[in-house]
């Protein structure tokens, strides 16, 4: 894993870049990454291209040994371009144009902006595609909108997207449900983007299809960008910087224009509430780990571009991290199978909307912040292990027996906004809680999405709230279980097909045959609320959603509710499907209950679980055993006795890491 940074030569007077690459070079980085939002200064006039500047740069850290990765500077078009056109400009729906000044004023839609963009991406391609220090590229950055944008290239977009999509305005009108209110439509012309996600009182199934079509704007904006690059990059990787599961930017519809998918990770920005919280200074080991197994889902290659290097600027508070998380970051990447690793940024701005945002030095260029030192020791600490004998990132070569399937979909993301149907229901959550469960119980897990074939072999996969299923997803699941796996669903999966309708028959019809039941009714309580939930004698509580679930005659309860009206009735039913088992969960519990239910359920299936204490993660990677210590407390490596420690010790500090190797 290569560990390095951003720089932005531009942005510092030209005396001191020899300096600060001499800096990023003692500090033992490896890479440097360069020219995103640079396009005023790569293109100052239209067609007047001076790349002279960046080719020294490139110099400079090639001289010192160090890899570049480079990027295209569109998220942020010139002067000139919005000036000449400014219909690039996205606009909202109270018709009022987003302005120049900041970042990210596009409409990926804009022919004006393809065609500026395919310019100065050519030139940077031509330059610097086969230079022998260049090993990948990034196209644009965090792609992503406030709003989903009404300039007339956009709408005409949609238009012409849906009539791709459905042929026929009557296809549009039934999968819009256009009945409901008489919102019927005659032509597509006719057709408008929704103002956001929320439908309010108009069509979730529109929102839905807009939600759909703006990650596709976005996508198709960026192939412009890939379309220009692939041909003069020789065998450079080519990736963007995905946020968190931002909702403009499903990764699958890109992933065809990549060989390789990166995330941006922020762990700490304060939205965590209670200070008191162990995820407050150190993040939420589940939510970071399910985002680096679901990049590496897709190409198996994937690394983090931007990595929080201290405290951000943009945060609910400046809140200050526990000593030694960055490292933790650094090595959980590792332990996850990061190709590389990056920061946002190397030097501490002095100016700027992010002056406030850490680096690895400070302002001055020079002093080390406590990222920066951390940063450093990392590097060291990593230089112990032989990298070039690791097999490829886990998801693609872990040993299948100890291995859970974890279905992840995107698109859920979408509809569980416009619909919610309960204020505390939250879909990514609830996967991350299965996530953690499973890490927990020291298991590897594997991200699937739907459209990529299962493993047969794989003993458990769980499919959390997959609400939407196509006739693949339901064949999947079924071929699955009758082959003899362990099929583990949760509420809220198969309530309606994939335009958002609710499928003619009974709660989750497609999924009545497997599951040995029925889901009766269900029930959500406000945020306040907490009912209780019994699983072999203990009692957990609930309060997002609880379905009320009638069992057949040969089907297992595993566990009932245990207050309420409706004290007894069955939460979690197990049935045995022609040669498999399907275990139906139909309680969105807390994490304790989900801890407790993953660990009958993955002893049952024959897994080789080692249970570890809360908020600790063991991975293999090859010989190596990385374990990482996201809790408060100090735990004890489970090494065996008279293990010689490469990095760290039996006893792991609150934040810390241990490294050993067993065969
Ligand atoms: C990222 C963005 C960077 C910088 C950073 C600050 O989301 O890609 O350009 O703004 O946040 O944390």
């Amino acid at each position: 894993m290569k560990i390095g940074t951003y720089y932005y030569p531009e942005q510092w007077p030209r005396e001191q870049w020899e300096r600060d690459f001499d800096g990023i070079a003692a500090m033992d980085l490896q890479v440097v990454h360069m020219g995103e939002f640079a396009w005023f200064t790569m293109e100052p006039r239209e067609g007047e291209i001076r790349l002279d500047w960046l080719s020294d740069c490139v110099e400079m850290a090639a001289r010192r040994k160090l890899s570049v990765i480079l990027c295209t500077p569109t998220a942020s078009p010139p002067i000139w371009l919005v000036e000449k056109h400014p219909d690039i400009l996205p606009r909202d729906d109270a018709g009022r144009t987003k302005r120049f000044g900041g970042r990210r004023h596009y409409s990926p839609t804009s022919p004006h902006l393809h065609e500026a963009t395919s310019r100065i991406v050519s030139a940077l391609a031509d330059r610097f595609g086969n230079h022998a220090s260049v090993i990948g590229w990034q196209v644009d950055n965090e792609y992503s909108s406030q709003f989903f944008d009404q300039n007339t290239h956009a709408v005409a977009a949609f238009q012409h997207w849906l009539q791709k999509k459905y042929q026929t305005i009557d296809a549009l009108n039934r999968a819009w449900a256009c009945q409901f209110w008489n919102t019927f439509y005659t032509d597509f012309s006719q057709v408008q983007l929704p103002p956001g996600r929320d439908p309010r009182y108009g069509n979730p199934h529109q929102c839905l299809d807009a939600s759909r079509f703006w990650s596709w704007a976005f996508a198709q904006f960026n192939k412009v960008q890939t379309d220009v690059l692939r041909p003069r990059i020789a065998d450079r990787w080519i990736t963007t910087n995905f946020m968190l599961l931002h909702p403009d930017a499903n990764p699958a519809d890109f992933a065809g224009d990549f060989n390789l998918m990166a995330w941006d990770s922020y762990p700490i920005a304060g939205q965590d509430k209670a200070p008191n919280n162990q995820t407050f200074r150190l993040g939420d080991p589940s939510q970071i780990g399910m985002m680096h197994d679901y990049m590496a889902s897709f190409h198996g290659r994937w690394g983090v571009m931007e990595l929080q290097p201290g405290q951000v600027n943009w945060g609910d508070s400046p809140v200050l991290l526990y000593p030694g998380t960055v490292r933790l970051w650094l090595w959980t990447a590792l332990a996850h199978g990061a190709e590389f690793v990056t920061t946002y940024r190397y030097r501490q701005a002095r100016f700027g909307v992010e002056l406030f945002h850490a680096g690895l030095v400070g302002p001055d260029g020079t002093t080390p912040s406590t990222g920066g030192r951390e940063f450093q020791q990392t590097i060291d600490e990593v230089d112990r292990l032989d990298l070039a004998s690791l097999p490829p990132p886990p998801s693609a070569a872990q040993d299948v027996k100890s291995t859970v399937g974890l279905v992840f979909d995107f698109e859920q993301i979408w509809y569980f906004t416009s619909l919610p149907h309960g204020r505390r229901w939250d879909y990514v959550r609830l996967v991350r809680q299965w996530y953690g469960a499973l890490m927990r119980l020291g298991l590897n897990v594997r991200i699937l999405r739907p459209g990529v074939p299962w493993t047969r072999e794989l003993p458990m996969i769980v499919v959390p709230a997959l609400q939407m299923v196509g006739d693949d997803d339901v064949k999947q699941m079924t071929e699955y279980a009758a082959g003899g796996g362990h099929l583990v669903l949760t509420c809220r999966t198969a309530l309606m097909d994939r335009t958002g309708q609710l499928f003619e028959g009974p709660l989750g019809k497609p999924i009545v045959p497997l599951i040995g039941g029925m889901i009766e009714a269900y029930d959500g309580l406000p945020e306040e609320g907490a009912a209780k939930v019994e699983l072999d004698d203990k009692e957990y509580t609930w309060g997002v959603w609880g379905d009320l679930l009638y069992s057949e005659e040969d089907t297992k309860i595993l566990a009932k509710y245990a207050d309420q009206f409706y004290e007894g009735a069955a939460a979690v039913i197990q049935n045995k499907y022609e040669s498999g088992v399907v275990t139906y969960c139909g309680v969105y519990g807390e994490q304790d209950f989900t801890d407790a239910l993953a660990a009958k359920l993955a002893t049952q299936s024959n897994l080789p679980a080692r249970p570890l204490p809360p908020r600790v993660q063991l991975l293999k990677r090859g010989v190596y055993r990385i374990l990482l210590n996201y809790s408060l407390q100090s735990v004890d490596a489970p090494a065996p006795p008279r293990t010689r420690f490469l990095v760290g010790t039996r006893k792991v500090d609150p934040a810390g890491v241990a490294v050993w190797k067993e065969a």
